[in-house]
């Protein structure tokens, strides 16, 4: 999705700009720009494609500057094209904005009657314009800012410089994030901190609402649409550079398939002490904890499926109703918000547009309501919006995830959610300590099944050749592996462009049979469980129509290789931690059918990585 990265200093920061354009380019995108301030000028490149286009077109020029604001560009309005690329100017304004301005046609209009003349399809470009109209009448480009920005509607986070002004950098939140890298007599903005993570690890994080004002050595924020000055603190980041590097690995997505045992093991020992659950592990949580009667989760993609786990372990194993949903279909639909409910987020990111909304409507509903809820996120970025703005949070521990296609997030997502309910059982005490016991040994025990089943890792490869010219592929999977197999799924069509459906197994017989023939591959995971049986006869009814299965199984399940049957030999788990376990083998088969029919793994095409807009 949309980056931007800005800065003021004393030093030319062209550089600087391209090398945050980069470490945002995991994020999805598909243009590039950059426009700096040089002599009362304003130099700007464009171009289409990857960030090194405009690093090579920057250099030609010789661009030069110290100040300036560069952005990568995911289409939302007009194709991606060099004139729709940021930033955009208007006379001595220049503007890159991430997010959407929802009533862009009519101040279009508005603009195009005062004899504004738009080159671009964006909805961004009125914000130059806008801006341009109103330095005609404020003295300052930050009151002409704060002048403009309650026309706008919609979710946005800009960044703004005039050429004339080459001593003030303005920066705006409403609904996108955006960060404050502060520097030593210099000053940056970036929609991610990791992008700035080269040059200061020291960081301000707007809230809704902020106007801030940057000089190299001054950052003035306001609140209200730059009302109310208000301090915000400065965060210091232990995140290193190197968390942004691929090592000795030739896509990040691989990378953090293999820092899973370690991901877990990090998010796992915050929560858990030899065999029991550590005493401040929640602590600040477990009087909300003792007033819920159920869970209500929230979130999208990869971190719903999460969810759709989650509720299996909540309703099976601490007897807690527990509900799923999709976070664009929640925020929507006017659900009705229950009394005594724990509202649960969960995110990679913490920032994606639909969660967060969907967590603000709840909290504003039930407010307004007088109703007794807690907010609870699970999230991979303790600074983001999410962890902020909910009464608890959980941190997965898995470390910058940059692959698109999410992997160690998902798995730590799992853990985290096992220790949530463990927490939950205990304190409502609806768990025999035995079993708390039990989970926690195989919880302990995961990152070396997950490092065991690595080592499948050539066998698999050998599979995915199988799969390269495919066109469509079934998953198959019961109970808590039904979710892994809408994962496997997601993650064959994200990254190879193979149609992919996961379905739960028993539900084969009521449509996706239809599809089977002898061109479809039909992964099944059989972990060994009290569902292994029912699995097996689905197994049949896809070999008696000539379908290929391809079959990731318990070690001890009785399933064998045979003409059509290709079985991999998954480690024995505790079947509470099989989706954690059987994740990775999809994971890799993923990635190796990706690799092999060539698409850009970490960055597949029209995807992004953190969904800031609708
Ligand atoms: C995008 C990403 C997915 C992710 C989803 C939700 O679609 O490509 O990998 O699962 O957003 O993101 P979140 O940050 O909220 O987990």
């Amino acid at each position: 999705m949309c980056g931007i990265v800005g800065g003021i200093a004393e030093r030319n920061i062209s550089d600087i700009l391209i090398e945050g354009l980069k470490r945002l380019e995991y994020r999805g995108y598909d243009s590039a720009g950059l426009a700096l301030i040089n002599n009362k000028n304003i130099l700007r490149e464009r171009r289409v494609g990857k960030v090194i286009n405009l690093e090579e077109a920057a250099k030609e020029q010789h661009l030069n500057g110290h100040i300036g604001i560069a952005h990568t560009r995911w289409a939302t309005h007009g194709k991606p094209t060099e004139t729709n690329a940021h930033p955009h100017i208007s006379g001595k304004v220049a503007v890159v904005h991430n997010g959407i301005i929802e009533n862009y046609v009519e101040i279009k209009s508005e603009l195009e009657q005062l004899g504004y003349i738009f080159v671009s399809q964006t909805d961004s470009e009125v914000v130059a314009h806008l801006i341009a109209e109103a330095m005609k009448t404020h003295p300052t480009l930050f009151n002409a800012v704060q002048s403009i920005v309650p026309r706008l509607k919609g979710a946005f986070a800009l960044g703004i410089v005039h050429a004339d002004h080459p001593e003030d950098l303005i920066a705006v939140r409403e609904g996108s994030p955006l960060v404050i890298g502060v520097g030593i007599g210099e000053h940056f903005i970036s929609s991610d901190q990791l992008a700035l993570l080269p040059i200061t690890n020291r960081f301000i994080y707007l809230e809704e609402g902020d106007i801030a004002h940057l000089t190299r050595t001054s950052v003035e924020i306001f609140k209200n649409h730059g009302k109310e000055r208000i301090e915000r603190p400065t965060k210091e980041l232990d995140a290193t550079v190197s968390h942004a590097s691929k090592g000795e690995y030739k896509h990040f997505m691989l990378k953090e398939i293999y820092e899973q045992p370690e991901a877990i093991q990090q998010t796992i020992a915050q929560a858990l002490n030899d065999n029991a659950l550590r005493d401040d592990f929640l602590s600040d949580a477990v009087t909300s904890f003792q007033n819920i009667d159920q869970i209500q989760i929230i979130a999208c993609g990869t971190s719903y499926h999460a969810g759709m786990i989650a509720k299996y372990w909540a309703e099976q194993l601490i007897d807690l109703p527990c509900q799923v949903e999709i976070a664009s279909e929640f925020r929507y639909r006017s659900p009705v918000i229950i009394d005594r409910t724990l509202y649960v987020c969960i995110s990679q990111s913490g920032e994606t547009a639909d969660t967060l909304a969907a967590l603000r409507d709840t909290q504003k509903r039930a407010k307004d309501k007088g109703l007794n809820i807690s907010t609870m996120a699970i999230c991979n970025v303790p600074t983001s919006s999410m962890v902020r703005e909910t009464d608890h949070h959980l941190l997965t521990l898995a470390g910058p995830e940059i692959g698109v296609a999410s992997t160690k997030a998902f798995t730590t997502q799992l853990s985290a959610l096992m220790l949530l309910l463990l927490k939950i059982g205990q304190v409502k005490k609806r768990l025999a300590e035995s079993q708390l016991t039990e989970i926690v040994a195989s919880l302990w025990h995961c990152p070396k099944v997950i490092l065991d089943t690595l080592q499948h890792n050539a066998e698999i490869l050998r599979l995915s050749e199988l799969f390269v010219e495919k066109q469509h592929c079934l998953f198959l999977g019961r109970g808590t592996n039904y979710p892994i197999a809408l994962e496997g799924a997601l993650k064959l069509k994200e990254i190879s462009y193979i149609h992919a459906e996961g379905y739960a197994a028993g539900e084969l017989k009521h449509g996706p049979l239809a599809l089977v023939d002898n061109e479809m591959p039909v992964v099944i995971l059989a972990p060994k469980d009290d569902m292994l049986d029912k699995l097996k006869s689905n197994m049949e009814e896809v070999q008696a129509r000539g379908g290929e299965l391809f079959v990731f199984a318990d070690e001890h399940s009785g399933i064998a290789n045979k003409e059509r049957q290709h079985v991999v030999d998954i480690p024995t788990v505790n079947p509470w931690l099989a989706p954690i376990i059987y994740s990775i083998p999809v994971q890799l088969l993923s990635y190796h059918v990706a690799v092999l029919r060539g698409t850009d793994v970490d960055q597949p095409r029209n995807l992004a990585k953190s969904v800031t807009v609708e």
